[in-house]
């Protein structure tokens, strides 16, 4: 099995947990309300904000990566700021001590949310509380037409590393889907910023 392929199965439970955990019950009836949505920016903004940071130390082993044309914290911090909310405190120690090897894990965790985002944007927009505040909304259009392109190339990424690091890569994305959780579980829902 490719390493690709692999962690599609060996993180498929850890997906759905995820999912089951950032609303996805209220996200499918059309019912999540501008608190919940709220929560979920800012917990995504805590994992990308580390990621991102964590990867921008890491360049030469990334530079394929191309960062700058995946950075997801611009898009949350326009939509946090639209709906007139704060960013909650950066989380330096989540990725602290975390390898280029293991930050591939994360990455993936990161990349792979973009699949979603379509499907996600589409059940925001069915939740009539939501609908007035999404007009500019940028993080859940994620990628747009490059998706697939920017999946692939990440995938040539993937396909590129030694097979005695594949484990790694794997337990670290395993690693970076419990940390969403653990983010999500500590991020204020709330949190508005002073006027
Ligand atoms: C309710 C929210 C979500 C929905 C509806 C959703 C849905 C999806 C869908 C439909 C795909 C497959 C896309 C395709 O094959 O073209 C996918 C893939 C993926 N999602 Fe999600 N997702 C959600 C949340 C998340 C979150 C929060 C994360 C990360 C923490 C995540 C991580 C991933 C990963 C890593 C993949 C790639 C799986 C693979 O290897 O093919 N998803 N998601």
């Amino acid at each position: 099995m490719t390493v690709a392929e692999r962690l599609r199965h060996e993180t498929r439970a850890l997906h759905e947990q995820t999912e089951a955990l950032l609303y996805a019950e209220s996200l499918r009836s059309g019912a999540l309300n501008p608190e919940q949505y709220r929560h979920l920016l800012r917990a995504h903004w805590t994992f990308h904000q580390a990621l991102e940071t964590a990867i921008d130390q890491n360049p030469a082993f990334f530079q394929s990566y191309d960062q700058d044309d995946r950075r997801k914290t611009p898009w949350l911090e326009a939509d946090l700021a639209e709906l007139n909310a704060s960013l909650p405190d950066t989380r330096p120690d989540l990725f602290r001590h975390w390898s280029p090897v293991d930050l591939l894990g994360a990455a993936y965790v990161g990349e792979g949310s973009m699949l979603g985002g379509k499907a996600v944007m589409h059940y925001l927009q069915k939740s009539p509380e939501l609908q007035p505040l999404l007009a500019n909304a940028r993080f859940y259009r994620g990628y747009g037409v490059e998706a697939l392109n920017k999946w692939k190339a990440f995938g040539a990424i993937l396909a590129a590393q030694k097979e005695a690091d594949h484990d790694r890569i794997i337990e670290a994305a395993q690693q970076a889907f419990l940390a969403y959780h653990d983010i999500f579980r500590h991020t204020q829902p709330q949190h508005q910023a002073v006027a």
